[in-house]
């Protein structure tokens, strides 16, 4: 292990001396579009609602940030959604289950969007139907856009650009309080059949870290589910703005680590790497670092309780913002791959749940630092005609 502790030096040394700033700012100037620009000021210049509504909805959190949105804009006021297929995670998420939750998230800042400009979204969810076991290229939802003088603004639309999924160690010595906790849940607004509450007790929030740690085992040592998050990971700045999507590693550390060849794509398939034993310990660090949990569930695991989920965990993390909460989803023991099975069973068993009516989200919630955004590709890039 000689080159990783030499290697190691040259990161120190590069950092001290101010290197990686310098390598970052170069990359990101090297690679094309800032994969940071649908966050600012989204919308401006739109003269479509609907597109300015839309210009906010592709800010949701949605699984591994693949952004699998297809948008149609027929009519003047109509917008019809889609899954883009080729998007999807089949080794992690082979239900589509965790990407329908996130087409939840979006259409629920749409509609907050919507809002913010005196319109009602009248979303009519899978107007041709269900798709079971999977998606497929029937749309998700038929939505109308209709100015409506009742409809009042809602105070979550200023958190949509300050919302972000924080994998940071949160702090342990100042949990969020049960008000705190208690104006989650109800910022949810869960509506009927989905339950969203938190889990403070001490044993269950041990137990949910037990079972979350070998939950992550077992995805890494799935070689399908482990080479998806593999090839959805984005190294630094020129990979982000090539792809602005997936799991985006960045910050000065990472520039260096690229830069020095200790953080490769092949380096994270191995685990025997350093990167993967170091990517282990900052999430066993992370896990650890969990005062409390949040969970979603539903009466049922229809797509529409899916869609559902998805909108109340939208609203719980921009409730969240607002009280300087952080979330973090932490699904790997939710998913439904076959080598998933004892942790998925253990997990809903945990908690009250049933694969009938499954657990749809389990996310950390606690105090941190703002953590980095994530990018995002252009509205543009959904729009299909
Ligand atoms: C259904 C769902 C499941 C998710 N599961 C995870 C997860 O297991 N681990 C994780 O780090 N992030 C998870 N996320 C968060 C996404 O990775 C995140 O939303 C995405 O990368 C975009 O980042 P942002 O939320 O900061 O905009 C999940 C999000 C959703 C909606």
């Amino acid at each position: 292990m000689e080159a990783p502790v030499a290697t190691r030096r040259t990161i120190l040394e590069l950092l001290a001396a101010g290197g990686a700033a310098g390598l970052m700012s170069g990359c990101a100037q090297a690679a094309g579009p800032d994969p940071f620009a649908p966050w600012r000021n989204p919308g401006a210049g739109e003269k479509d609602p609907r597109r300015w509504a839309l210009a906010h909805a592709i800010l949701a959190p949605n699984p591994h940030n693949r952004q699998p949105w297809l948008i149609q804009l027929p009519g003047a006021d109509e917008i019809r959604l889609f899954v883009d297929l080729n998007r999807r995670l089949p080794a992690t998420d082979p239900p589509n289950r965790q990407i329908t939750v996130g087409c939840g998230a979006f259409l629920e800042l749409m509609d907050l969007a919507a809002r913010q400009t005196g319109r009602r979204a009248d979303i009519a969810l899978w107007p041709d139907g269900e798709p079971q076991p999977v998606l497929d290229t029937r749309a998700v939802a038929h939505v109308r856009l209709v100015a409506d003088p009742a409809v009042r603004p809602d105070p979550l639309f200023a958190q949509i650009t300050a919302r972000r999924t924080n994998r940071a160690p949160f702090d342990m010595k100042s949990p969020p309080t049960a008000d705190e906790l208690a104006r989650v849940s109800a910022g949810a607004r869960p509506g009927p059949g989905l339950t969203a509450r938190a889990v403070t007790d001490p044993d269950q929030r041990a137990r949910l870290i037990d079972i979350g740690l070998r939950a992550y085992q077992v995805e890494w040592d799935v070689k399908p589910t482990h080479m998806e998050s593999v090839d959805l990971m984005r190294i630094g700045a020129a990979e982000m703005a090539k792809n602005p999507d997936g799991i985006a590693l960045q910050g000065p550390l990472m520039e260096a680590m690229k830069a020095t060849g200790l953080i490769t794509h092949a380096a994270l398939a191995d685990p025997d790497s350093m990167a993967s034993k170091s990517g282990l310990k900052m999430w066993q660090d992370m896990l650890q670092g969990t005062p409390a949990f949040f969970v979603i569930a539903g009466a049922d695991n229809s797509r529409a309780t899916q869609i559902a989920a998805g909108r109340a965990y939208a609203r719980a993390q921009l409730t969240a913002t607002s009280l300087g909460l952080s979330m973090h989803p932490w699904s790997m023991a939710l998913q439904e791959f076959p080598e998933m099975a004892g942790p998925y069973r253990e997990t809903q068993a945990l908690l009250g749940a049933t694969p009938e009516a499954p657990l749809q989200m389990l996310v950390r919630i606690g105090r941190a630092k703002p953590g980095p955004l994530a990018p995002r590709w252009p509205l543009d890039t959904h729009i299909r005609a």
